[in-house]
């Protein structure tokens, strides 16, 4: 058994890295340039990341807090997810102005809207201070420096579990206007049913323009400020690519944890991953019913359900993909072999006590996910934690609040959170009270009942009667989850995952001395990165390929006016019919018609929506948006051979702002080759 290991670890020791697997730093991308040419890319590392000359990384940023968008035009006009620009969409949007259902397009910058909150950051340099971190400067006192007195904002990441540190230096702007929207319908198409899964149809793109002030600088929103001039923007190719046809994905990937041990991928594919989507499933069943009910419900949760629903979703093809890898198995076994190789070196007993760690956390790594996915579920709960009740302006906190639906919610959290969670990590304030009231309906009843934050209306009633806020139900709920949280919980929870940490600081150092043939690229952390592969299909299952392109073919074969998430847009059905694609249209799969969506081998994540597809030349082919449902697992174990990442094709985004939207003076400003 030990024998077939060791030759099967070799094995796959000596082929290196697994193609198509990977996500750079930009600023070390020269180290990957001559594969990525061998490839078909016909640029240089300095077309990538330059701090000398404008280079493709101008033109991209992270568009708020877990996204990415590109700039494609000279007037700061930029490309992200429908879903990135979902919670903006719904902002704006009302019974009377729905624009999640009917779109939004401005007809000229006047009828731009404001996002307030809303930033995108330019990364402006990357450099490696690891010697500066290890003589001992402060990582805080070296992001300070280089924000320059407020011109930047920095921070120091670490690379490898902390054997590299990185600075990233960003300029964020703040004036950031919604310029188009596709109908929900298009945007959104396929809705939660066809999210993480091929074939796809869904026009998830979203348009903003970046305002800066007169002398191109970030500058709060003001009627004065102008449209920024980007060092850099895509040109946009419209001659899509074949499958086999290079590409990269240029933008910034949220979370992998590749280098972890069999003990992590137990808990997630064991403990966590099976309390987390059994939470999510009782939610979503609630808010679902209640959606179907009634319009206003359907609008005021449509933001909550949807993110609800992607981490529910992607966690079980997660789950699917770790289970059919084995990777808990194979992990065991190259851990076997770590062993024996590590006798006598300095990384020997790294791994058992990685293991005792890891044994000694799982309860307070289980309680917490039950106090995060059940009790912090329950929105009163963040009401609660709202700073902002004392405040005068709170009806934004209550805009999609719908007591009637928490409750329920309530209801069933409390009851998964008493029958899982180990009775010493039960407040005790909670135990009496639901003593007191004899069942959890009865103390959700009374929680409900008797608190004065349900409802904006109330708040402000009992505010006016000098309401001692500190004292509601609600608050001292909160309260005692957040004591007991906080004394028995974080501290054991924080520690032990410092102390994994640090083993893994080794740990990893040894996996590279083990490995020395192998490439290791750091694993993503929200900063910049560059993926590259090809479009490629893959074997679905047995006798089932999946072809890499969708095209508009395969909407009209999904319409259906009785089903929300397939309903279109009755001016795409009269475009169908009529075959009026202009120069959008192609021959393909034997017809004429519009692609739609593609697929290729660039390794993303959450984070890379709204990332640019480029092709060899520095072209944009399309926006990325979406993984398949068995490739999910690619953020702990990549697998060439099905692993896909889902990018909306440039000519369907073109098509649906010009004849359905009827912008199509936008394609003016931008360069269309
Ligand atoms: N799965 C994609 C991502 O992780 C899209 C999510 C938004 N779409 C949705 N139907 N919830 O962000
Ligand atoms: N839809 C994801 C996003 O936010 C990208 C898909 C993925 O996780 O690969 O960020």
């Amino acid at each position: 058994m030990k024998k077939f290991f060791l030759t099967l670890t070799l094995l796959c020791g000596s082929l290196g890295l697994f193609a198509d697997e990977g996500m750079w730093l930009p600023s070390l991308i020269g180290e990957r340039i001559d594969d990525m040419r061998a490839k078909g890319f016909e640029l240089t590392a300095e077309d990538i990341y330059s701090v000398n000359q404008a280079a493709l990384k101008d033109a991209i940023v992270l568009f708020g807090r877990g996204c990415t968008g590109e700039l494609v035009s000279a007037e700061g006009l930029l490309f992200t997810n429908h879903h990135c620009g979902y919670g903006q969409i719904q902002a704006h949007s009302s019974v009377e102005h729905d624009y999640l259902t009917n779109g939004f397009w401005a007809m000229s910058r006047a009828e731009e809207l404001p996002n307030p909150g809303l930033t995108v950051s330019f990364l402006v340099k990357m450099e490696d201070v690891t010697s500066r971190v290890e003589a001992g400067e402060k990582i805080e006192k070296i992001a300070k420096e280089a924000e320059e007195g407020g011109k930047y904002s920095a921070s120091v990441e670490s690379l490898y579990y902390n054997n590299k540190y990185y600075l990233f230096v960003y300029q964020v702007y703040r004036d950031i206007r919604l310029v188009g929207a596709p109908p929900s319908s298009i945007g959104k198409f396929g809705g939660d049913t066809d999210n993480w899964m091929w074939p796809r149809h869904t026009g998830d793109f979203t348009v903003f323009r970046i305002y800066a002030d007169k002398d191109n600088n970030p500058a709060d929103y003001s009627p004065e400020n102008v449209p920024y001039t980007p060092k850099r923007h895509f040109a946009i190719s419209t001659k899509g690519a074949a499958e086999g046809d290079f590409t990269f994905v240029y933008g910034f990937p949220g979370s992998t944890r590749e280098y972890v041990t069999s003990d992590f991928i137990d808990y997630t594919l064991n403990h966590s991953n099976p309390a987390k989507i059994h939470l999510r499933t009782i939610r979503l069943d609630i808010i679902a019913e209640a959606q179907s009910k009634d319009v206003a419900t359907r609008i005021m949760y449509a933001s909550k359900h949807a993110s609800i629903a992607n981490a529910w979703k992607k966690w079980q093809g997660e789950s699917l993909g770790l289970a059919r890898r084995a990777t808990v198995a194979k992990k065991q076994a190259y851990e076997a072999e770590f062993e024996q190789w590590a006798a006598g070196t300095e990384y020997e007993g790294v791994l058992p006590v990685l293991h005792t760690k890891y044994a000694e956390l799982l309860p307070y790594a289980i309680t917490r996910d039950y106090y995060n996915e059940a009790i912090y579920a329950i929105e009163l709960m963040g009401l609660a934690s709202t700073k902002k009740l004392y405040a005068e302006d709170v009806e934004p906190h209550y805009k999609d609040y719908s007591p009637a639906i928490d409750r329920l919610i309530a209801v069933e959290m409390l009851r998964e959170f008493g029958e899982n969670v180990a009775p010493e990590f039960v407040p005790e304030w909670y135990t009496q009270k639901l003593a007191e009231c004899g069942s959890v309906e009865a103390f959700v009843e009374w929680l409900f009942g008797s608190s004065r934050i349900t409802s904006a209306t109330d708040l402000k009633e009992a505010r006016l009667a000098g309401y001692d806020f500190e004292s509601d139900p609600a608050k001292a709920m909160l309260n005692a989850f957040n004591a007991l949280y906080t004394e028995k919980i974080a501290p054991h929870y924080t520690s032990l995952n410092k102390e994994i940490t640090e083993l893994y600081k080794n740990y990893m150092r040894g996996q590279m001395a083990h490995q020395s043939e192998r490439t290791f690229y750091p694993d993503a952390n929200l900063t910049l990165r560059v993926a590259y592969g090809s479009v490629a299909g893959y074997e679905a299952a047995d006798g089932i390929y999946h072809k890499p392109y969708t095209t508009l073919d395969g909407i009209i074969e999904k319409d259906n006016p009785e089903i929300y998430d397939y309903d279109i847009p009755q001016s795409l059905r009269d475009l169908y019919a009529s075959k009026e694609y202009g120069r959008w249209g192609v021959e393909m799969n034997g017809h004429y018609t519009v692609p739609v969506a593609f697929l290729a081998k660039n390794h993303t994540t959450g984070g890379n929506s709204g990332s640019p597809i480029i092709n060899g030349k520095g072209e944009l082919l399309g926006i990325n948006f979406d993984r398949t449902w068995l490739s999910t697992m690619s953020d702990l174990d990549y697998d060439p051979d099905i692993c896909r990442n889902i990018s909306v094709d440039i000519r369907y985004v073109l098509f649906v702002i010009d004849k359905i939207g009827g912008a199509g003076y936008l394609l003016d400003e931008m360069t269309i080759n």
